[in-house]
């Protein structure tokens, strides 16, 4: 039975996860982590790397990190401990139903961040609105999303397109929307932000070292045929076991180009909750 969560938490999953740092998935959050005493909540925060790291940058300050999966909790609880990391807790709980969640209230957090969450929820508005009801006044909403319709590679690969064109239908068909990076500015104001308090940027992770190939094909390679993507195609009747397997190999034969190029574009958004 597949999860909530389109992916899943296979390993091949959860090594793009852990991969994830403060510098490298929230970059237009740094200028803002200058307050040691902050208090963050990470919403849909997965193993918990991004959240680990964001404790450790707000010394004086707290994270709480939620996630509904609690195999992905476990997981994070013990990254945190292994770095030695205190001012950190995870908690099992679902941004819609945040009031069961202890320690969560009605505008205590300086920053509420969700770093590739909107893209797997059917409601991305209304999770944005339970997000300014947590932030304090003054206090700042931070996201992060992929566009996966931007996703750029080079040299051209047929496999590598019917993978891009084989996600954006599944996750369109579950009701997500794999491009809401481009449109986080008008989710938030759709939310009830004013344009003026939110500054809307892009950021973007290349892969094409070799080392950088390995991890971002390998991992592909893999989640196409083992994470519950694999059953959300096949159940779904979106393509067969050939299908997946063709693409898995064009993700290895990628991995091996040394001329190989992969893109992925974010949208990013700060937005200020004014009184
Ligand atoms: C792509 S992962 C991102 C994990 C982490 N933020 C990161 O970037 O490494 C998306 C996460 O959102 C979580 N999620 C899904 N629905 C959620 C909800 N309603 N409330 C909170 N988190 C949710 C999933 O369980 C999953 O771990």
């Amino acid at each position: 039975m597949p999860s909530a969560y389109v992916h899943g938490h296979h390993a091949s999953v959860l090594r793009s996860h852990s991969w994830r740092t403060v510098e490298n998935s929230c970059p237009h959050l740094l200028p803002y982590l200058k307050v040691p005493t902050l208090h963050i909540l990470d919403v849909g925060c997965g193993p918990g790397t991004i959240s680990t790291d964001l404790a450790t940058r707000v010394p004086d300050g707290f994270v709480l990190g939620i996630d509904p999966s609690a195999e992905v909790i476990e997981k994070a609880r013990k990254h945190a401990e292994e770095k030695g990391v205190k001012n950190i807790r995870f908690e099992v709980g679902d941004i819609f139903n945040w009031d069961q969640i202890t320690g969560i209230e009605e505008g205590s957090f300086d920053v509420v961040h969700a770093h590739q969450v909107l893209q797997h929820l059917e409601e991305p508005v209304r999770a944005m609105k339970e997000f300014i009801k947590l932030a304090k006044v003054d206090g700042l909403v931070a996201l992060r999303e992929a566009d996966f319709s931007a996703m750029h590679h080079y040299p051209d690969h047929p496999g590598i397109q019917k993978w891009k064109d084989l996600y954006l239908t599944v996750t369109k068909g579950l009701g997500f929307d794999p491009t809401i990076g481009k449109r986080l500015h008008a989710v938030a104001m759709e939310a009830g932000f004013p344009r003026n308090d939110i500054d809307a940027t892009v950021g973007t992770w290349l892969f094409s070292t070799p080392e950088e190939r390995e991890f971002w094909c390998g991992l592909w390679a893999e989640r196409t045929v083992k994470s519950d993507f694999r059953d959300r195609v096949v159940d779904g009747g979106y393509g067969t076991e050939a299908d997946l397997e063709e693409i898995a190999q064009s993700w290895k034969e990628m991995e091996k180009k040394e001329d190989g190029w992969l893109l992925v574009i974010h949208g990013e958004v700060i937005c200020r909750k004014t009184p």
